[in-house]
């Protein structure tokens, strides 16, 4: 028996079916970059109608690689938040319809708790509790996860998230979007103390972080480097410094939460968490402070179809029979989610 699992709360069509003895079993993916890559970012309708497009062959993909038909399936789960609104409705009304077509329960599905249980899917995941450093395009948070269902806040972005930082500054050095892998291969080729960017709130004495102030500190050197015809010289100094900063800002956040909470494990995912540098600095701190440090392989960092299943899975227990309802709720806190069956 295997679930189904479908995301698309941003600009990725996502769809993945989970079976517990074989994990997953297919899976398709869909990005919508290059859709978005014109605009600098992404463009809510144009999501909305490439989900629409190529949902329903991308379902019929993948239950013909599995050799399953709907009736082997036992349960169907969509993303509902938080998430563009319009797309979330095309998963939600085909997650639903096909829940009614079918005779299956339906299940809508946090996106934050999917890339929080993602590690956990296969042998050696992290054991809860842990703390998890969630880090995309739209959010930056930190959780205490005392087990599923069971999350509290620890801190979270006042401003920008981290994701949308090295979008921002990709579009100051005109590299393209996503910023995440231009910034991160141009920094490779720069000193990350050449500029000394700002790292907010890294005394403010509480988890919260803040990237804006850290954008605007890039925008006005790289003003400063147009005017003085030097930006070409300085933009890989300026992608490490910048790096180095967003960095050093998530990483102290962690050794805090680590602290506070006195866990053992930090489990990290979302786009950002794809982050080599990040990723180093993170193993390297973890081995000094001795706690472990987990992610999931870089396919299932960024948003996919695989984490919405198994979310499914683990949460089967909510699953009512009886009609589906489809539910898209842009802006969704992790604290209102409740254990399964609870
Ligand atoms: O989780 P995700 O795929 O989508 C959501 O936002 O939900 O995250 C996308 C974000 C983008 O802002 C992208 O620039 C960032 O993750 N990203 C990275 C890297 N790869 C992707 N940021 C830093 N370094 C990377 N290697
Ligand atoms: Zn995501």
């Amino acid at each position: 028996m295997a679930v189904l699992g479908i995301e698309t709360s941003c600009d990725e069509t996502g769809v993945a079916l989970y079976d517990p003895e074989h994990g997953i079993i297919a899976e398709a993916l869909a990005s919508q970059v290059a859709l978005h890559a014109e605009h600098g970012g992404v463009v809510p309708e144009i999501a909305s109608r490439d989900h629409v497009a190529k949902l329903a062959p991308m379902l019929r993909q993948v239950l013909a690689e599995a050799g399953l038909g709907w009736g082997d399936l036992e349960l169907l789960a969509y993303t509902a938040g938080p998430g563009l609104v319009g797309a979330l409705m095309v998963g939600g009304c085909v997650g639903a319809g096909a829940g009614l077509g079918a005779r299956l329960p339906t299940l809508g599905i946090h996106h934050m708790e999917a890339h929080l249980l993602a590690p956990q899917m296969g042998t050696g995941g992290p054991a809860f509790p842990f703390v998890a450093l969630l880090v995309s395009g739209g959010h930056t948070l930190l959780v205490d996860a005392a087990g599923v269902g069971r999350y509290r806040i620890l801190g979270e972005t006042l401003d920008d998230a981290a994701g949308e930082a090295f979008d921002k500054v990709a579009r100051l050095l005109d590299l393209p979007y996503p910023g995440g892998p231009p910034i991160a291969a141009l920094a490779e080729l720069g000193e990350p103390d050449r500029f000394a960017f700002p790292r907010p709130l890294a005394r403010s004495g509480d988890l919260n972080f803040s990237f804006s102030g850290l954008k605007t500190a890039v925008r006005l050197v790289v003003d400063r480097c147009v005017s003085e015809q030097s930006l070409d010289r300085e933009r890989a100094h300026i992608a490490a410094s910048f790096q180095a900063a967003a960095v050093d800002s998530l990483t102290g956040k962690v050794l805090a939460a680590i602290e506070q909470t006195g866990y053992g494990a930090v489990v990290m995912a979302g786009g950002v968490a794809a982050n080599q540098a990040l990723r180093q600095r993170l193993e390297e701190e973890a081995i000094t402070a001795g706690f472990r440090i987990h992610y999931p392989p870089m396919a299932l960092c960024t948003d996919n179809g695989a984490m919405v299943a198994y979310t499914g899975w683990r949460r089967r227990a909510d699953a009512e029979p009886g009609l589906p309802e489809v539910i898209a709720r842009p802006r969704w806190s992790l604290e209102e989610l409740k254990p399964p069956g609870a």
